[in-house]
């Protein structure tokens, strides 16, 4: 290999790398539950208490993202929303809870013993949720 295409393979990995790591691999998701009628207040926010809400809730929530409540969960952190009602495969929530996302990582990996991890059934219980119009 000559200098040249050593530097042009090198520089091409570069951008292949940062690409990547914004690039979101939705095939590694867990299915969307089947069941019908999913709500916040049924099925998600069970889960959000113990996993999510002590960060996400009160005065001065991180990333300015409360999930107490449906409303502040489609309000979304600051002006930025974190779903899309019908399309959870396209949603950050749903990518943050399944690691899909290097570095925001939900719960953070380093606070796990506190807040577990989502199961896939959980996360599959989210898309279903999101799937079906975020009630
Ligand atoms: C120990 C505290 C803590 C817990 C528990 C926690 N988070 Fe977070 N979360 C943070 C922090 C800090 C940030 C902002 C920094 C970052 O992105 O890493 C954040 C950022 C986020 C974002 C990105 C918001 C944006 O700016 O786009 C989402 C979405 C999110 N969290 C969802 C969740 C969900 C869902 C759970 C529960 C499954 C959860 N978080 C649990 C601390 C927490």
């Amino acid at each position: 290999m000559t200098l040249k295409n050593l530097i042009l393979t090198v520089s091409l990995t570069c951008v292949a790398g940062v690409v990547s790591a914004a690039d979101v691999d939705v095939s590694k998701l867990p299915p969307a539950a089947k069941k019908a009628g999913v709500t916040f207040d049924a099925d998600i926010k069970p889960f959000f208490e113990k996993s999510c809400v002590k960060c996400h809730s009160g005065e001065k929530p991180k990333a300015k993202l409360r999930l107490d409540t449906r409303e502040n969960t489609l309000k979304g952190a600051g002006d930025e929303k974190i779903l899309e009602a019908g399309n959870s495969a396209k949603s950050e929530l749903v990518h943050v809870v399944a690691d899909l996302i290097a570095d925001e990582e939900m719960p953070p990996l380093d606070k796990r013993d506190k807040y577990p991890a989502l199961t896939k059934d959980q996360i599959g219980l989210l898309r279903a949720w999101i799937d079906q119009g975020a009630k």
